[in-house]
C-alpha cells in the first residue's frame, strides 16, 4: 500500500523559544520566509504523499489559515510585482488536502501520534516532527522519500537516525542494532532520552518516521515512560520485539530548529544555500 499520508504532531508548547511562541505556534516560526511545517509538508508532498494529518492544540489556528487561500491576500496583490511571493504556498494547498484534529492533554509524543489515528485509520503512514528540519541530499532526495522507498522494499515501521555527540543522548530517542545493509540497521534496542553513561549507542532517532497502522494498538497498551510521557519510542520497542522495526541512517542535513541554536544554524544554513542559488541563475542569465 502506497503512503499517502503524513501526520504532524503540532500541539506542543514551544517553550523553549518563548517569548516567541506566546501566541505564535512553535511550527509557524519561519527559516528566511518561510515557517517550519511548510518545509515538513514540501517534504512530505516531494515523498510522494498528498493528505496532510496535523495534530494541533489550543493556540495553533495560525496553522489552519496558513494552509488556506487568503481572499483579502490573494486580491491585493493580484498582478503586482508581489505576487510571486505566494506561488509555493499556492502550490502546496492545490496539492494536498489538510486535515485537523485538537490533542486536548499533552500526554508525549506516543499520545499525540494515537490522537491522530481518526485522521490516519488503518493504513502506513509517515510522521514529520516540524521542527527537525531537513534539507534535501542532492542525489537521495528528502529524508522522508529515502525512507519511503526503503519501507517499499521491507513494509515495517522506520525511524531516522544520525549520529550525535555521546554527550547529547539524553536529548534523543536512542537506538542500538545490527547493521542489514548499507545505512540500515535492524533494531534491536531502544531508549529515550538515556544518559550518556548507559545510552546503548550515539545513534539518535530524528523527527522522521514511517509506521504501519498497528502501532496505534502498541501505543494504547504503551505506559507512560520517561518523563511520564506516552514514548513513540517504547512503543516501537514493542513493536521491535514482535517483528521488525528498522533505523535508517539518512542522507542530507538537519538542523534541530527546536533549539535557538539549531535555528540559527538554519537559517544561515538556508541563506548561504538561496544566495548560492540567485548567482547561479543570474550566471544562467548572463549565459
Ligand atoms: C522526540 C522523540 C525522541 C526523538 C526526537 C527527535 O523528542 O521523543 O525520541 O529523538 O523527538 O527530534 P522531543 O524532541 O519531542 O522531546
Amino acid at each position: 500500500m502506497k503512503i499517502r499520508k503524513c501526520l504532524f504532531p503540532a500541539a506542543g508548547y514551544g517553550t523553549r523559544f518563548l517569548p516567541a511562541t506566546k501566541a505564535t505556534p512553535k511550527e509557524m516560526l519561519p527559516v528566511l520566509t518561510k515557517p517550519l511545517i511548510q518545509y515538513g509538508v514540501e517534504e512530505a508532498i516531494e515523498a510522494g504523499m498528498d493528505t496532510m494529518a496535523i495534530v494541533t492544540g489550543r493556540g495553533k489556528r495560525a496553522i489552519e489559515d496558513h494552509f488556506d487561500i487568503s481572499y483579502e491576500l490573494e486580491h491585493q496583490i493580484k498582478g503586482t510585482s508581489k505576487e510571486h511571493y505566494l506561488t509555493e504556498i499556492r502550490d502546496v494547498i492545490t496539492k494536498c488536502t489538510f486535515s485537523y484534529t485538537r490533542q486536548v492533554e499533552m500526554k508525549g509524543l506516543g499520545h499525540a501520534i494515537l490522537t491522530g489515528e481518526t485522521l490516519i485509520g488503518n493504513q502506513p503512514f509517515a510522521v514529520i516532527l516540524a521542527d527537525d528540519l531537513c534539507d534535501n541530499d542532492s542525489e537521495a532526495g528528502s529524508v522522508l522519500s529515502q525512507m519511503v522507498r526503503l519501507y517499499d522494499k521491507y513494509k515495517c515501521c522506520i525511524v531516522a537516525i544520525e549520529e550525535v555527540p555521546k554527550e547529547h543522548t539524553n536529548k534523543y530517542g536512542i537506538i542500538e542494532g545490527k547493521l542489514m545493509e548499507d545505512d540500515v540497521f535492524v533494531i534491536s534496542n531502544m531508549v529515550e532520552k538515556p544518559d550518556p553513561e548507559v545510552a546503548p549507542s550515539n545513534l539518535a532517532i530524528i523527527g522522521r518516521y514511517i509506521l504501519t497502522p498497528d502501532i496505534f494498538d502498541v501505543i494504547r497498551d504503551t505506559k507512560p515512560g520517561k518523563g511520564g510521557e506516552i514514548q513513540i519510542t517504547d512503543a516501537l520497542m514493542t513493536q521491535a520485539q514482535k517483528g521488525m522495526v528498522l533505523g535508517y541512517k539518512f542522507k542530507g542535513k538537519r538542523f534541530d530548529c527546536g533549539s535557538v541554536d539549531g535555528f540559527v544554524e538554519a537559517t544561515n544554513y538556508f541563506y548561504q544555500k538561496e544566495i548560492a542559488q540567485t548567482i547561479e541563475k543570474t550566471k544562467e542569465k548572463k549565459k
